[in-house]
């Protein structure tokens, strides 16, 4: 039998150095070929790990400056040494870090063309047994951070326009007894998103703000709510790949690859919008 492979299919996949001379244009060295954010100033808050460190890692190696923050500066310098990021301790609950964080990206780069509003904390607690103070840090981290991010970043992205991605969650559109707080939070993003977009339109800023929705992804903000759920030890499962499966566990670079679009110019008429990315959990009814 003979396999023929078409050219379009080739080129979906991130081909090493050597062989990238076959989807060169003729008019084109290998050193020209543009990534999808090439040349681009990129935030991603909460970037030290999960879902965070994928879209540092795909913004970066699709050519975009990425400045990382997040409060677990171990992990975060090491992974923005690895791939060649900046990285800057932040906690995003407070507004000073963000006036701090972005005069340096202003006096650094004079502009920010992406923010990925990331950083994130899941208390499990229903309203009954949810304490204030539990209740305060997370709208705090998540929707006080996202608010603030919103806020700072638009002096220094309104000059050239920019991308502004929102971390929420499914659960912003379903009810969740034991993330009580959580579901609040994420609810609030999502409608504050469509605020910030609105306000940018009439205000002629050329800023898209978007939702990025997940479903249960593998990160150990995910293994903490399967733990607690099912009384299962997640690293302690001996075949891993099996166990992911058999939950319905997206992986990291299933987000990175939304914000990826998002942040890029081929979303330039995507705008308030929620995307959801959890391969039909929301919406497929299951057999019982
Ligand atoms: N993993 C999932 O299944 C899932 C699903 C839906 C939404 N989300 C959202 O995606 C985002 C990332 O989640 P994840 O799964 O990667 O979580 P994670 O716990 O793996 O990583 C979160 C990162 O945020 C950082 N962080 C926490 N508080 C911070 C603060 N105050 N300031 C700065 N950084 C802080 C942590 O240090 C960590 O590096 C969160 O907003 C989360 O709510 C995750």
């Amino acid at each position: 039998m003979k396999v023929r492979l078409h050219c379009s299919f080739l080129v979906l996949f991130k081909l090493p150095n050597w062989c990238q001379v076959f989807r060169v244009p003729p008019n084109k060295n290998v050193d020209e070929i543009m990534g999808k954010v090439d040349g681009k100033i990129a935030l991603v808050t909460g970037a030290a790990m999960g879902l965070g460190e994928a879209d540092a890692r795909l913004l970066t190696a699709e050519g975009a400056r990425v400045i990382m923050t997040d409060i677990d500066d171990e992990r975060g310098q090491a992974v923005a040494e690895e791939i060649g990021a900046d990285y800057v301790h932040q906690d995003v609950a407070e507004e000073t870090s963000w006036q701090d964080l972005m005069a340096h990206v202003g006096r650094t780069h004079d502009r920010l063309d992406i923010l990925v509003n990331n950083a994130g904390i899941s208390i499990i607690a229903d309203i009954e047994t949810m304490t204030t103070a539990q209740w305060h840090r997370t709208l705090g981290v998540h929707l006080d951070g996202t608010y603030f991010g919103c806020r700072y970043a638009l002096p220094l992205m309104k000059k050239r326009g920019g991308s502004i991605i929102n971390m929420s969650s499914i659960v912003a559109l379903q009810g969740a007894a034991e993330y009580f707080s959580y579901s609040a939070a994420k609810g609030a993003i999502r409608s504050l998103t469509k605020s910030v977009a609105a306000h940018c339109q009439s205000k002629g800023y050329a800023i898209r703000c978007n939702s990025v929705h997940p479903g249960l992804i593998n990160t150990a903000m995910a293994h903490a709510a399967l733990e607690h759920g099912s009384g299962l030890k997640f690293n302690e499962a001996e075949d891993q790949e099996a166990l992911r499966l058999q939950l319905g566990l997206g992986e990291p670079n299933d987000i990175a690859n939304m914000v990826l679009f998002l942040a890029s110019d081929d979303a330039k008429f995507v705008n308030a919008a929620e995307l959801v990315v959890d391969n039909g959990a929301t919406t497929i009814m299951q057999a019982r």
